[in-house]
This record gives structure tokens, sequence and C-alpha cells, in this order.
């Protein structure tokens, strides 16, 4: 089993916290506010959560999410991922989680700074295409025939091995779309982003399961 840092604890990194505690693993969150602002959730999650500071969460896990919104990317601990697999769910989104000045005035996509702020981090991009309350609705066992699929990218083949392999035992198949470059294919506003969402009803809906061959397709449509 896996110990996984989060830095954040909100809506997608308190879902992915709850999957991977029911999975068996062990998770050590964080946020801005500090540990003491963790309590409920930790105790939600019972034994296998605890609440930490950024640092303390980045130097715990094995593999750290980061989860946050993309304009607090300068916070985030940088000594502490040298060497580590993270997984980066971030999209941008200024309306509801601020702009970031850097993106505002050249367009650059948010991995980009990400990789720029963690030299020596193995970055894999990781469910970014999936709204939070969607992620328990959607988790799977292993060869369940309605099993979705998740797109990854990221340099690094060996840390996206690792996190394909944390992926499965969250309940979900890795897609790998390529290289961090390649991840444009799932960025916001791609028809692999919707990929869950019915079209009726959007995010109010319950998820629509995609197979690998679903997701395949959708990106596709993005080349
Ligand atoms: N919501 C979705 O369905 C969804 C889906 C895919 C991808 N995403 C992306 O995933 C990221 C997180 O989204 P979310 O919806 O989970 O956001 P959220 O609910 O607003 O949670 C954000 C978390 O980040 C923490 N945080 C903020 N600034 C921080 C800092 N400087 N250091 C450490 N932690 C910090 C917050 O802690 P405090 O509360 O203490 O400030 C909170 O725990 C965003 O980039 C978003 O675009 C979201």
């Amino acid at each position: 089993m896996t110990t996984i840092g989060f830095i954040g604890s909100g809506r997608i990194g308190g879902a992915l916290a709850q999957l991977a505690v029911a999975a068996g693993h062990d998770v050590v969150l964080s946020n801005s506010r500090g540990p003491q602002s963790l309590q409920e959730i930790v105790a939600q999650l019972g034994s296998r959560a605890q609440a930490a500071s950024t640092t303390e969460a980045a130097a715990a896990g094995d593999m750290v999410v980061v989860t946050i919104p993309v304009r607090a990317y300068r916070q985030i601990p940088v000594a502490p991922l040298r060497g580590r697999v993270v997984i980066d769910t971030l999209n941008y989104d200024p309306a509801r989680q601020g702009a970031v000045p850097e993106i505002e005035a050249s367009g650059i996509p948010p991995h980009l700074l990400l990789q720029a702020h963690l030299p020596d981090t193995y970055v894999v991009k990781a469910f970014s295409t999936v709204f939070f309350q969607h992620l328990p609705q959607l988790a799977r066992p292993a060869g369940a025939p309605d099993r979705s699929a998740v797109p990854i990218a990221g340099e690094h083949v060996p840390a996206k091995a690792a996190v394909a392999a944390l992926i499965d035992s969250l309940g979900f198949d890795a897609y790998d779309v390529g290289t961090m470059a390649e991840s444009r294919r799932f960025a916001p506003g791609t028809p692999a982003q919707l990929a869950y969402l019915h079209p009726d009803g959007m995010f109010a809906a319950p998820a629509r399961p995609a197979s690998a061959a679903d997701l395949a397709a959708l990106l596709e449509k993005a080349n």
C-alpha cells in the first residue's frame, strides 16, 4: 500500500483521499489553513488519514497529489518534492479560483508553471478531467464492464506507471495520452474533458462511464 500526500484537500483532494482510504492507502492531507482545519475530514476518513503541514504532506507521500487553485502554485513546497512523483490535477479557472498574471499574459498552461516550480519532480497530469462528485460514482473494481478510463500525461514513463497503478487501485483504468504537452488533448473545453458528463444534465446529472475506447475517440477529436 502507498502513502499519498495531498497538497490541497478540498473538493478533488477530499474525493481522491476518500477513494484512496477505501483502497487501503494511507493519506496525509494538507491545505493553506493548517492541520487543525482538517480535523473533521480526517475524522471522517478514519485511521488511515492524518493532517499535516504542506511540507510534511509532501515529505510523507510515496506520491503527492497537488490539487489547489493554480493561483497558489508558488506556495507548493519545493525541496520535499524533489525526486517524487506528483499528480497534477490543476485546471486554470480564473473566474472561480483567481487569475494568474503569467497565464493571463502569455497563455502558458498550468502544467508548465508547475513543472518550472518543481524541478527534479516527476509530474503526471491525472484526474483533471473528472468532476469531484463523479469520482465516487465512477469508481469500479478492476475488470468491471463499465469501468471508466482517465487520461494521464507526463514525461517520465516509470512515474506514469506508478500513477497508473495507483489509479487502478482507486477504481479506474489509466489511459496514457503521452507527454505532458499532449495533455492539451484533455484540457478544459476539449471533448475528452467532458467524457463523463451526461449531455442533458451536465454536472447536475449522474456521471456517465467512459471506457478507454470512448476516451480514445474523444481525444482524437482534439487533434
Ligand atoms: N472541483 C473539481 O471537480 C475539479 C475537477 C478537476 C480538476 N480540478 C482542479 O483541481 C484543483 C483543486 O480543485 P478543487 O475543486 O478541489 O478546489 P477547492 O475545493 O477550492 O480546494 C482547494 C484546496 O487547495 C487548498 N489550498 C489553497 N491554497 C493553498 C496553498 N497555498 N497551499 C496548500 N493548499 C492550498 C485549499 O485549502 P484552504 O481551504 O485551507 O485554502 C483547499 O484544500 C484546481 O486546480 C481545479 O481546477 C477540480
